[in-house]
């Protein structure tokens, strides 16, 4: 499997803390790859560093065939980043949102009706298009922060928590948007406190304290803890860790 993310030793600090520890972490084209941790772990500086966001202090990163510190700017046109809180304009409808990051992107004519029809579509979104972004549902927020992060044609997509503090329903439908995407190539990275979701990826990475102390699928990582579900394995892996530090 072609690497599309590589990082190599990648470590990022903040005064005296270690943000982001020696990370070293292979990401195929066409998965789907969950990061995993408690508050704090480093999971939002990594996709910023993987996004060009952020200067790493070590190690290297390589995203879609470009050094990140070298060629951001390659980098940035392949990729669509949807932060933890993602900037919508709540006092602009859902249409004029799409168009607001369509005018960012460059996405213009028919391209643009042809890409804002089929994500509605996708989404389920048509019915709102002239709802007032303030007026959704948290589920149908996000659903619009993907839909706008999604007119860049990215190739990979980088979600930090997407679906945090959105209802069970909503949850399942984002997932379902996610599956149709990764159908049609895309790759995608994304942070989660919720080890239900992480058990839907097709490999997850625990991160505690800046190091990625666990990386496997699912299936491997519960057979390896013996555990039933990834919150046994990460249990018990933090545990461990926490062990070795004391
Ligand atoms: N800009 C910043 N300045 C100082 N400390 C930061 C900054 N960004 C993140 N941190 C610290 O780095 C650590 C990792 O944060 P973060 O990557 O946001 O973790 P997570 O997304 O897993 O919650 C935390 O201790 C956080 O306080
Ligand atoms: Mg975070």
């Amino acid at each position: 499997m072609e690497p599309i993310i590589e990082t190599c030793d990648l470590t990022r600090r903040f005064g005296k803390l270690t943000a982001v520890d020696h990370l070293n972490l292979t990401i195929s084209r066409g998965e789907i790859f969950g990061l995993v941790g408690p508050d704090g772990s480093g999971k939002t500086t990594t996709l910023r560093m993987l996004c060009g966001l952020v200067d790493p202090d070590e190690g290297t990163a390589r995203v879609a065939g470009h050094d990140v510190a070298r060629e951001p700017q390659q980098v940035k046109d392949k990729i669509g980043y949807m932060a933890q809180r993602f900037g919508l304009y709540l006092d602009l409808s859902v249409e004029e949102n799409m168009n607001f990051y369509a005018d960012l992107f460059g996405i213009i004519g028919s391209a643009r009706m042809e890409l804002k029809t089929r994500l509605m579509r996708m989404t389920r979104m048509e019915p709102y298009r002239n709802r007032q972004a303030g007026q959704l549902s948290g589920g149908m927020k996000q659903k619009l922060a993907l839909m706008c992060t999604l007119l860049h044609r990215p190739q990979i997509l980088f979600l930090d928590e997407p679906t945090n503090g959105v209802d069970p329903v909503s949850r399942r439908d984002f997932w379902a948007i996610l599956y149709e995407l990764l159908k049609e190539g895309i790759t995608i990275l994304m942070a989660t406190a919720y080890l239900d979701e992480a058990e839907r990826c097709n490999r997850v990475g625990l991160m505690h304290r800046g190091r990625l102390i666990r990386c496997n699928a699912p299936e491997v990582l519960k057979h390896e803890a013996g555990a039933d579900n990834l919150e046994g394995v990460f249990v018990e892996t933090v545990r461990a860790a926490e062990k070795l530090e004391s």
